[in-house]
């Protein structure tokens, strides 16, 4: 058995113990009937792991490269408009660090309209990400200057400020399933199409790489963790 046939069995006994059940046929059977138990069940099968700035090397990229780029190919348009993608966001680290790597920029000050569209086939994770609220390992790589300009601390740990939650947008969303969202400048699709085989993969780039109004690209991840930029 390869490593994520291994991985969805282990996840589906997990969820057979917890809900009591001996068989699958018998799960199958409750969740042909009710939409609540086969979310649960996909619930399970999700791995949400995440965290703020997770691969320092892409956003540096993304602030050094991409954004100077953009900055250059757009300035005259009218709107001046830039659209990312955080296609399988999970708990909204991800679409908030690149909304401040953005703030952060000075080629991006208030003369833009910054859109962050954060999607996510987990509604769990999305509600977490709605909220704003993050602490412990999630926040480590913020730094000071980052948590005082984007942060209010509360009880619980730091809650994201309006100005920064006014850039993203979150949705429900299937990449497996081929939904329009319109053209982005660049997409980040990290760590999700390791779920996928090759054949969905392969078509989820080239949906992709029709969302694009210009170039650069996305950046993307492989199995082992390495990310990369794709195009
Ligand atoms: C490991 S997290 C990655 C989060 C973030 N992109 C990162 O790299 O830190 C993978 C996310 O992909 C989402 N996901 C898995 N399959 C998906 C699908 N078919 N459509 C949308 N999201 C999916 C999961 O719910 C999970 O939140």
């Amino acid at each position: 058995m390869n490593r994520e046939k291994r991985f969805f069995s282990t996840r589906v006994r997990e969820h057979l113990r917890a809900k009591g059940m001996e068989r699958g046929t018998e799960l199958l059977r409750v969740m042909r009937k009710s939409n609540v138990e086969y979310e649960g069940l996909l619930e399970r099968l999700l791995t949400q792991e995440t965290s703020f700035f997770r691969y320092p090397g892409v956003y540096e990229a993304f602030e050094k490269r991409v954004l100077p780029e953009l900055h250059t190919k757009k300035f005259w348009k009218n709107p001046r408009t830039l659209r990312i993608w955080s296609a399988g966001c999970s708990t909204g680290e991800e679409p908030y660090s690149i909304g401040i790597t953005i703030a952060d920029s000075l080629s991006f000050a208030d003369a833009w309209n910054v859109e962050i569209l954060a999607t996510d086939v987990g509604r769990h994770a999305l509600k977490h990400a709605e909220r704003g609220l993050y602490k412990g390992r999630s926040i480590a790589s913020v730094s000071e200057r980052q948590l005082t300009n984007h942060f209010s601390e509360v009880s619980g740990g730091y809650q994201v400020k309006p100005r920064l939650k006014k850039m993203v947008s979150f949705a429900q969303m299937n990449l497996a399933s081929a939904v329009y969202v319109g053209r982005m400048d660049m997409i980040f699709c990290m760590n999700v199409m390791i779920y996928f085989s090759e054949e969905r993969r392969r078509s989820l780039v080239q949906r992709f790489l029709r969302h694009f109004g210009t170039r650069p690209g996305i950046f993307s991840s492989d199995t082992r963790n390495q990310s990369r930029r794709c195009r």
